[in-house]
């Protein structure tokens, strides 16, 4: 049921695709459903150039037929289809579950329309019941925990089989719980401070829309701009 609806999600969101545009491609479960309804558009979107947002996209891109271009050689996208882990009514958004928060945002900061994708149990009044993801820079493991420790969180390493698990560039990745979630605004400020942490989880104005399905029913959100 959840995969029925994270398809039903990805599919409307597919359908903003149009001819000619610029498009990021994110990463996840959820994801994997948008790039097989891009494969199936394919005839019709020639022109569309994609981008991926993780080695793992890019290879299910690639499987699928889809054209993946070289994201380092544009500087703005049109639109970017995403995942997410946690979305609240102001459309604030925990993302980093799979671990490709950092070229996610780049590609979201890149893009003229990021719209996120996800089932309803991503739904959140409030954020912060998922843990924070923190990419950090492996050299700076011990000074960056205590930093995260001051700032309220209790940093997990997050673990592989062979040991810490890394991340498309390299680096490691602190899951953060907090007792108490802080104002997310300020918490990605004090965050982005830090030497040593390369991104964190939190797209707090990036995400200008987000299909959710629930249940068979997908409800577009869409920032209110006015
Ligand atoms: C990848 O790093 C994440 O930001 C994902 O987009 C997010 O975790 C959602 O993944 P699922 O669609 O698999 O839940």
């Amino acid at each position: 049921m959840i995969d029925d609806d994270k398809r039903i999600a990805a599919e409307d969101a597919v359908a903003e695709i149009r001819d000619g545009m610029l498009v990021g491609i994110g990463t996840g479960s959820t994801v994997a459903f948008a790039i097989r309804a891009i494969a199936a558009r394919l005839p019709e979107l020639r022109q569309a150039i994609f981008f991926a947002t993780s080695i793992a996209t890019e290879q299910a891109a690639r499987d699928a037929g889809i054209p993946i271009g070289r994201f380092a050689r544009t500087s703005r996208l049109d639109l970017t289809i995403d995942g997410a882990d946690e979305i609240d009514p102001a459309l604030r958004v925990i993302k980093g579950a799979g671990g490709a928060l950092l070229r996610e945002k780049i590609v979201a900061a890149a893009s003229e329309r990021m719209v996120v994708i996800a089932d309803g149990s991503k739904q959140v009044e409030r954020l912060g019941t998922a843990p924070l993801p923190v990419e950090v820079l492996p050299f700076a493991r011990g000074f960056v925990a205590a930093r995260l420790a001051a700032l309220g969180a209790e940093p997990v390493l997050r673990m592989a089989d062979e040991g810490s698990w890394r991340s498309d560039q390299g680096n490691i990745i602190f899951d953060c719980h907090f007792a108490s979630f802080p104002d997310p605004a300020g918490l990605a400020v004090a965050l982005q401070a830090i030497p040593g942490v390369m991104g964190h989880g939190l797209f707090l104005r990036e995400v200008d829309a987000a299909y959710i399905a629930d249940r068979g029913t997908v409800t577009k959100m869409e920032r209110n701009t006015t």
